[in-house]
This record gives C-alpha cells, structure tokens and sequence, in this order.
C-alpha cells in the first residue's frame, strides 16, 4: 500500500502506540483486500457492545486500549448493546452480564465513543452526506448509508472500525471504489407494495438472488418513506451479503438507470420480475410457525423510528396482549424518550407491550432465551426472524403487525 507521510509516520509509532496498533491493523487488511490506498474517514459505527461475541480476549483487547490512552480522532457511535443498561433488572439479565457490559462500555467511552446503542445512528444525528467515507459496522445501516446516503462504507468488523475510530483512516477497497458501486442485476417490481414489511420482503427476495452484486430496483414510487427502506436495507442485508443497492428516480446514485449501472450492461439472466407471486411466495416462505404459536412478539428491526412508534402505538389503541405473550418494540433510547414526551409509549405500555431500548436479541446472551423458554417469536422484520431463529433457536412467523394483531392481543 501506498501511504502518505502522516500515515507512515504513525504505523511507525510516531504518534502513539495505541494509533500505531490500529494502524498495522488497516495496512495488513488492506494488503489482504488489494488495496492501493487509504482514504480518510469521517465517522465509524461501531459493532454491537458485546462482552459475549467480543469474548474474553476482544474485551480485553479494547480495555487495555482505553487504559493505554487510546482515543478516537473521529465520531464514533455504538450498534445495540447485549442489554438495556437501564432496565436489565426489570428485563430479568444477570448481575454477571451488566458488569460486563458496564466494562466494555465504560472503555469505548473513555476512548471518545458516543454510546447510543442503536443500529439506526442515521436517525438520531450520526447521518454521513453523500461521498462522505466512513467506517461502519451493522449490516442494515451500512446498506442504508451506502444506498440510501450515498456515503462509502464496506461492512465493517469490530477491529476495523476500532481502528478506523483511533486513526480515522480506512483502506480504499470495496465499497469506497467507484468501480464496486455499479448495479449488476436488476430487479422489477411490478406489485404495489403496502408498508414496511412488504419493502422489508422485497429485501429479503433481492438479497437471496444477489448476494454480494448490487441490484437496481426499477418500478418503486418516488415517494417511498424513510422507514420501508431501512426495512428494506434489513432484510436486503440478512438474505445475502449485498450492502448496496440503487431505485432509479430514488437513492442519489440513481438518477438514471444508466447513471447507476456505469459502464456495467445487465443482461436479462440477471433481471428479476418482483410481481404479487414473488411476494406472496417469499412472505410465507420465511415463516416456519403460525402466529398462534408465538409467545413472544419483536417489532422495530431495524430499530423504530418516531413514526413506526406512532403507528405501533395506533395499532395497540384498545387492545391488551394476550396472558402468555410477551411483546417488545425495539429502538434507540433517544427515540424511547421523545416517544414518552409525546404520549406514544404511554399508550404502547397500557396495551402490555414493552418498548426495549438500547439492546435486540441478537446480540442478547443466549442463557436468557433458554431461561426464558420462548416456543416461538412473531415479528414484522425478516432480519429479527434470522437472528432469532438461527442464533437463539426460537422458530418464527413473519408478517406485517395488521396481520396477527387479533391473534396476539384481546380488545379492551
Ligand atoms: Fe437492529 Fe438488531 Fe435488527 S441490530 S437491525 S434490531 S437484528
């Protein structure tokens, strides 16, 4: 790799030895990925605080940063955290867990991190601009701010990003190249498409076929919401490895479709008829249980915004959850607090549904899922059907709330 002077003079210590760490870090990444360069970033989103999957040895690693005098050059927000460090106790987590999570907070803190705890940094304030490089974890807000921002991101890993928040740079590969950005197949949609969900499963469709190529979504509505495209930018990013994607007349890489493909031609083999079959088809085809058999309801993934909290909050007006039914809605603590300003949560708490900040259960241990016992989850995202059923074993119906909300509550 080519590297400039400051960024030599820092992998030779010259700085620091906390920035002189990160650095070797990036410049053996960027050897392994080809890179030419590095480009400067400027932001990072972290991966989740987790003392679970960072393990023994990760929290260490970052503990001993923070105590070495590690700081970020750059903002640095947090993905969810293993537990809502304000109601762990009433949710039922460990003693164990907290402290925990207290620790490797405490050091991401010390080192200048911002702990929001939310995959939607982009709603509350953290929102790069169009062009803008930055360093990024969470699969979803990666796809978002690439597609949806226009800003340049790879999906990053706990360390990169570590190391991208200490010395705000980034090797130039991927998603930060023109080249990389192009669509390679194309999907037509020729269904209306009602709400979150339904975008949410036009992702999920897209991402299995795509992969790791970025599709160009051709027959949305210019007035596509903010919400169905980070429902969208979910579920694109769990069927596959896709992190980008372009709807002509819509995201600002696409303008036109040709703008958006570049040099690139797409041949028919890779265009795709999104129509009310594939939806159907796809709907169902990611549900293993019916909504009766859930014990437990999880809306809000990605997080909620204020206006899927209001509609949320409608949907419940009257209505009780059933005895046996735990229901949470998921979101950033910011977005909890304007919700209980503005008489949202209220209305949410009466009808028995928790809203569940700072955390999911993804990165949640799994010793509280067993403990608990859940038979099976019903949700309103593709992405929380993956994480539930795959890495907590609890299997899933899947479907927008409208449709199993007589089967979870009781009119009051
Ligand atoms: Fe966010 Fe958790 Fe879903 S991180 S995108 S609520 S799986």
């Amino acid at each position: 790799m080519k590297l400039t002077r400051e960024e030599q003079e820092i992998l030779d210590g010259k700085k620091n030895d906390t920035a002189q760490k990160a650095m070797e870090l990036l410049v053996a990444v960027g050897e392994c990925y080809l890179a030419e360069r590095m480009v400067p970033v400027t932001s990072v989103h972290m991966s989740s605080v987790n003392p679970v999957t960072a393990g023994k040895g990760g929290t260490k690693f970052i503990k001993d940063l923070a105590e070495r005098g590690g700081k970020f050059v750059i903002p640095a927000t947090t993905n969810v955290a293993s537990i809502d460090p304000w109601a762990w106790q009433e949710m039922g987590f460990s003693e164990e867990i907290h402290r925990e999570h207290e620790g490797l907070s405490g050091a991401i803190e010390k080192m200048g991190g911002l702990l929001c705890n939310t995959c939607i940094p982009y709603l509350i304030g953290h929102a790069p601009r169009m062009g803008q490089h930055v360093a990024w974890c969470e699969s979803s807000a990666v796809v978002y701010a690439n597609a949806v921002l226009g800003s340049r991101t790879n999906r990053e890993g706990g360390p990169t990003a570590l190391a991208a928040a200490l010395v705000g740079k980034i090797p130039a590969y991927g998603y930060h190249l023109d080249e990389n950005r192009y669509a390679r197949l194309k999907i037509i949609v020729n269904t209306e498409l009602k709400g979150d969900t339904d975008y949410a499963t036009l992702g999920y469709f897209t991402g299995r076929i795509a992969q790791d190529r970025v599709p160009i979504f051709s027959g949305l509505p210019p007035t596509v919401s903010q919400d169905e495209l980070k429902y969208m930018s979910g579920a694109i990013a769990c069927a596959g490895s896709v992190s980008h994607y372009h709807i002509v007349g819509v995201t600002p890489e696409a303008p036109t479709e040709a703008a958006a493909c570049g040099p690139m031609r797409i041949s028919s083999s890779d265009t795709f008829v999104f129509g009310p079959k594939e939806l159907k088809e796809t709907e169902e085809s990611i549900s293993k249980i019916g909504p009766g058999e859930a014990d437990l309801v999880v809306l809000g993934c990605p997080h909620a915004s204020i206006h899927q909290i209001k509609r949320y909050a409608e949907s419940f007006s009257g209505r009780k959850v059933k005895r046996g039914v735990e229901a949470w809605i998921l979101t950033s603590s910011l977005i909890k607090k304007y919700a209980e300003e503005i008489g949202y949560a209220k209305g949410i708490e009466s009808a028995g549904v928790r809203l569940v900040s700072n955390t999911c259960p993804s990165p949640m241990p799994l010793e509280f899922f067993v403990k608990r016992g859940y038979r099976g989850a019903a949700t309103d995202s593709p992405k929380m059907v993956y994480y539930i059923s795959t890495t907590k074993g609890v299997p899933c119906y899947y479907g927008s709330l409208d449709k199993f909300i007589d089967v979870i509550t009781s009119k009051r």
